[in-house]
C-alpha cells in the first residue's frame, strides 16, 4: 500500500523528470554535428537530472569512432544514458538506422526512466532514423523485434548489456548473424575489474581472441580496472 505522502513524492519526481527531459530534448536540437564537438558536448552534457554522458573512457570512445568508419545501420545493446547512441548518430550515415536495446532497471547500469523515451528518440540527426527498444536484449522476441526495425543486417553491433559470462555469450550468439560481412562486432568492458563493474566480459573476450576471428583492443591503460574495447570484425 503506497502512502498518500510517498505517492505525492513520486508524482512530484516524476514530473520533474519530464520536464528536464524535455527542456534537454530542445537543448539536443542544437547539438553538434562535427564528432569532436559532439563528443564535448555529450560528456558534459547535464539537464537538471538528465545526464547523457557515456559510461566509457573518453579516450577510448574517440578510437572506437575512428575506427568504425560511418556505418549505416547499428545496433547496442545496453542504451544506459544514450550517450552512445548519441555518438554513433554523429558518426553514422545521414539515412541511418540505430536500434538500442535496454531493460528498465537491467544489471550494470539499470537504463533510463521512461520519461526519457522522447528525449533519446530525437538523438538522431534529421533523416536518420533511431529506435529504442525497452526488453531483454537475451529473448529471441527482442532479437526479432531489433531485426525487424533495423531492415537489413547490421555494420556495427555494440555489446554492452548483461556483463555477466552468460549474458554477454548469450548476446553475442543471438545476435551476431545479424552483423553484415566485414562489419564489427564490439564489446565494452573486457578490462579485468571488480565483478560488479565488468562481470565475465574480460573471460569471454579472451576466449574471443584465441579463436581466429580479427580483434582489435582499444584500452587506454590495462591497470585502469574495467573499461576498455574488444572489436571483432565479421567475416
Ligand atoms: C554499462 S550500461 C550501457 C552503457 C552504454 N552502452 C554507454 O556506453 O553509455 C549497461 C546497460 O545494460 C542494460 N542491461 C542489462 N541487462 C540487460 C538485458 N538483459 N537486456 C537489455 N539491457 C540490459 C542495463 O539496464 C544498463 O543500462
Amino acid at each position: 500500500v503506497t502512502s498518500p505522502a510517498l505517492g505525492l513524492s513520486r508524482a512530484l519526481r516524476s514530473s520533474a523528470n519530464l520536464i528536464d527531459a524535455a527542456v534537454a530534448q530542445r537543448r539536443l536540437r542544437n547539438a553538434p554535428t562535427d564528432v569532436a564537438a559532439a563528443t564535448d558536448f555529450v560528456f558534459s552534457f547535464t539537464c537538471g537530472t538528465v545526464d547523457l554522458a557515456p559510461i566509457q573512457v573518453r579516450s577510448e570512445v574517440e578510437r572506437f569512432l575512428e575506427l568504425i568508419g560511418r556505418p549505416q545501420r547499428v545496433v547496442e545493446l545496453g542504451t544506459a544514458h544514450g550517450g552512445m547512441l548519441f555518438l554513433f548518430t554523429r558518426v553514422a550515415t545521414a539515412d541511418a538506422t540505430l536500434v538500442s536495446v535496454d531493460l528498465p532497471g537491467g544489471l550494470f547500469g539499470g537504463g533510463y526512466p521512461r520519461s526519457w523515451r522522447r528525449l533519446l528518440g530525437s538523438v538522431g540527426r534529421p533523416g536518420q532514423h533511431v529506435h529504442l527498444v525497452r526488453g531483454d536484449s537475451q529473448q529471441e522476441a527482442t532479437r526479432a523485434e531489433v531485426g525487424a526495425l533495423l531492415g537489413g543486417t547490421a555494420d556495427l553491433l555494440l555489446i554492452d548489456a548483461d556483463h555477466r559470462y552468460d549474458g554477454v555469450r548469450r548476446d553475442y550468439e543471438l545476435y551476431r548473424d545479424l552483423v553484415a560481412p566485414s562489419g564489427l562486432i564490439a564489446f565494452h568492458d573486457v578490462v579485468p575489474g571488480s565483478p560488479a563493474m565488468v562481470g565475465g566480459v574480460p573471460r569471454f573476450w579472451e576466449e574471443l581472441k584465441i579463436s581466429d576471428l580479427e580483434t582489435t583492443e582499444i584500452v587506454e591503460d590495462w591497470a585502469q580496472g574495467g573499461w576498455g574495447l574488444g572489436v571483432v570484425r565479421v567475416r
